[in-house]
């Protein structure tokens, strides 16, 4: 059931996924500079130590043996009405920590929450392609999740080294006009679905 502020705007959940394990990551800054950005009746959650996850594996999925950690990410992600996962690029692709987040998080198979779920991926690398192609990888895999996806506008945040000071804010204008447009979207597109 929806719940609504006194000014009659819908109270929104939005959790927050970081594929970094760095403790000084792009991604997980990047991430921080869109909650702030986003609309008073929206909160933001980032989940915290997602890069602590085990494994996942068949036989500790289970309500005696599955990690604290694993049961909290399903929760988190059952609770929000969107979310936002920003991936960082390895190898051409997204991080072990983001896959094997999505893989605690896409079972029971056909029972689990990311169906429909509205998400925003975004990606920041210190390269000029920003992650273009991890981000593309994700996309894919959230095919698999049954997920929607928003396809439009696309967040790459390239060069990064450059767009965050030494306190972790984001201080690239062009950037944060960019995002600007992201998150509105992204709101508008959530709102549909919820
Ligand atoms: C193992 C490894 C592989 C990487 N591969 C890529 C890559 O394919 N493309 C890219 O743009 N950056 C690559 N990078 C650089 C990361 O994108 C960069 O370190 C970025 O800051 C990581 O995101 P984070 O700051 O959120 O942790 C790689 C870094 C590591 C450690």
């Amino acid at each position: 059931m929806s719940e609504y502020n006194f000014e009659g705007q819908r109270q929104f959940r939005v959790l927050g996924l970081s594929g970094s394990a760095s403790k000084n990551s792009y991604n997980t800054d990047l991430l921080k500079a869109i909650g702030k950005m986003l609309p008073s009746n929206i909160t933001f959650e980032l989940f915290e130590g997602l890069a602590n996850l085990p494994f996942y594996t068949p036989e500790i999925d289970n309500d005696q043996d599955r990690p604290v950690i694993a049961q909290a990410l399903r929760d988190a992600i059952r609770n929000a009405d969107a979310i936002i996962i920003a991936t960082p690029e390895y190898n051409y692709s997204v991080t072990a920590v983001i896959k094997n987040a999505i893989d605690w998080a896409s079972r029971p198979y056909g029972a689990h929450s990311l169906v429909r779920k509205a998400i925003l991926p975004v990606s920041a690398s210190m390269s000029i392609l920003g992650g273009v192609r991890a981000q593309l990888h994700l996309r894919d895999i959230l095919h698999s999740t049954e997920s929607n996806v928003i396809t439009r506008p696309e967040v790459f945040v390239s060069t990064a080294h450059t767009k965050f000071n030494e306190d972790h804010e984001l201080i690239d204008q062009e950037t944060i006009n960019i995002l600007k447009l992201a998150v509105d979207s992204f709101v508008a597109h959530a709102e549909l679905l919820a």
